[in-house]
């Protein structure tokens, strides 16, 4: 029996090895973490992250072939194939602060593995991670005098938050990268064949290490580069009368451009895109390119001017002050059916309303456990209502963040009713009907729209 250990029970190794293990009930799959109370949590009916279907995956292999342990030297020791899984965020401190991984939760990882193993490993990185961090992984795990042998593979992740599930279900592809050598083409089929045994074979992508630590930094640039790109747009369209989704439509039937990922909003967010954008802008100046740097690091500048733009815009439509006024937030996750909030464009958007003194209300159905910890140094100014109808009330404002499905179903009259007057709504998901909210007496603000507003 194939065994597998996963270090890293978050977002990524969670519910990759969860559906490894519902796949492949011939291979036995441990994931282990530091973190105990992550650990419990995935035993129970309340897991510690929240994604649609995935406890019904969990639930069919837990203790069948799927197992998750705080001991992480005896699941390294036990495992024929370690995936690490770890977090790797922006460095906050040293040189290439602010834009380079810190590697250092890897590099623990990688030494703990040579420490503790007694036999032959296949290590994957599933983790993001900058080009050639296989390199300098290797020569960790081959220091010093352990005869075992270690094969390091790229197996980056493409799922997303919120259809996690159907994307591990149902990829576009699944990518590996090996060595070009006998053990590393041997190590590469071994985990190409446990992916075949649910996915297309057509859809399980080999290229050697390098290109495969790369495309997923250029995957998540290209991605966010699109955001910004329409984002930018909404801007010249507010100031012409054109409106964004007809240009996003307009372009998007070009079957080169396509139609996905050309919504504009108040901007992308997840602990992704910018992380993985700032590091291929630190790789590119390490490399002594900065134009490609100077390219790319105007994808994050773009999202961060949308942000601010989006409370310019409530500030100016709001008399230009918002001190003491309640401002209802709707939605504070950094998108749907997630309660992820890392990197969400609420954090900014309730900071700046904060710094104009403004009484924040912030709802969300998944995502107030979260952000009560995101604007933990605000808690006198900012409060907490899981209702929506409940932060509404007495508001003089409501600004949607995040795109919610039952946002849509609200009744708005029963909230309009509820508010002080003039009421106001900005839209940053530009996903509620306008005319409507205009009907029933609402200030009418979105994103690359003209506005509705019955003030002259
Ligand atoms: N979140 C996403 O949507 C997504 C998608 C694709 C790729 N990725 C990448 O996957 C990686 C993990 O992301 P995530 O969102 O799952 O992070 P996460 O923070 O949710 O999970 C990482 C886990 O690793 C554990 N950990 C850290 N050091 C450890 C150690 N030495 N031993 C054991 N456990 C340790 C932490 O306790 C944490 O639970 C990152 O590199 C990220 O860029 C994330």
């Amino acid at each position: 029996m194939t065994k597998i250990c996963c270090i890293g029970a978050g977002y990524v190794g969670g519910p990759t090895m969860a559906m490894i293990a519902k796949k492949c009930p011939d291979v036995q799959v441990m994931v282990v973490d530091i973190n105990e109370e992550r650990i419990v949590a995935w035993q129970t009916d309340d897991l510690p992250i929240y994604e649609p279907g995935l406890l019904e995956v969990v639930q069919e292999a837990l203790g069948r072939n799927l197992f998750f342990s705080t001991d992480v030297d005896q699941g390294i020791r036990d495992a024929d194939i370690v995936f690490v899984s770890v977090n790797t965020p922006t460095k906050t401190f040293g040189e290439g602060a602010g834009y380079a991984s810190d590697l250092q939760y890897w590099e623990l990882c990688a030494r703990r593995i040579k420490e503790v193993s007694t036999s032959d490993k296949i290590i994957v990185e599933k983790s993001t991670l900058p080009v050639r961090t296989a390199e300098a992984m290797e020569r960790v795990l081959h220091s010093g005098d352990n005869p075992v042998h270690f094969e390091v593979l790229s197996n980056p992740e493409f799922l997303a938050e919120g259809t996690a599930i159907e994307d591990l279900e149902d990829p576009d592809r699944v990518l590996i990268g090996g060595h070009e050598t006998e053990s590393g083409q041997k190590a590469l089929q071994t985990l190409v064949d446990i992916y075949a045994t649910w996915i297309p074979r057509e859809r399980i992508l080999t290229t050697n290490v390098w290109s495969s630590e790369l495309s997923k930094l250029t995957a998540n640039a290209f991605l966010a580069q699109r955001v910004s790109s329409i984002n930018a747009i909404s801007a010249l369209c507010e100031a012409t009368g054109a409106d964004v989704a007809d240009v996003a439509h307009a372009i998007g039937t070009d079957s080169r451009i396509g139609s996905k990922f050309l919504k504009a909003s108040i901007g992308f967010g997840g602990s992704c895109f910018k992380k993985d954008i700032l590091n291929l802008v630190y790789l590119c100046e390490t490399y002594g390119l900065q134009a490609p740097a100077d390219y790319w690091r105007q994808v994050v500048a773009m999202n961060e001017y949308q942000e601010t733009r989006f409370v310019t815009t409530m500030l100016r439509s709001m008399f230009n002050t918002i001190a003491s006024k309640r401002i209802a937030i709707f939605g504070f996750a950094f998108k749907a059916d997630t309660g992820d909030t890392r990197e969400s464009p609420a954090i900014r958007v309730c900071r700046e309303l904060a710094g104009e003194h403004a009484k924040v209300v912030v709802s969300d159905p998944k995502a107030i456990a979260n952000a009560r910890v995101e604007l933990s140094d605000l808690l006198d100014q900012i409060g907490f209502e899981e209702d929506p109808y409940a932060a509404a009330e007495g508001a003089h404002a409501i600004a949607l963040l995040t795109e919610w499905k039952q946002y849509k179903e609200l009744d708005f009259q029963r909230i309009y009713d509820s508010m002080a007057k003039p009421a106001f709504i900005f839209d940053g998901r530009n996903m509620l009907d306008h005319q409507a909210l205009f009907n029933i007496g609402f200030e009418v603000y979105s994103i690359g729209k003209g506005n509705k507003t019955h003030l002259k």
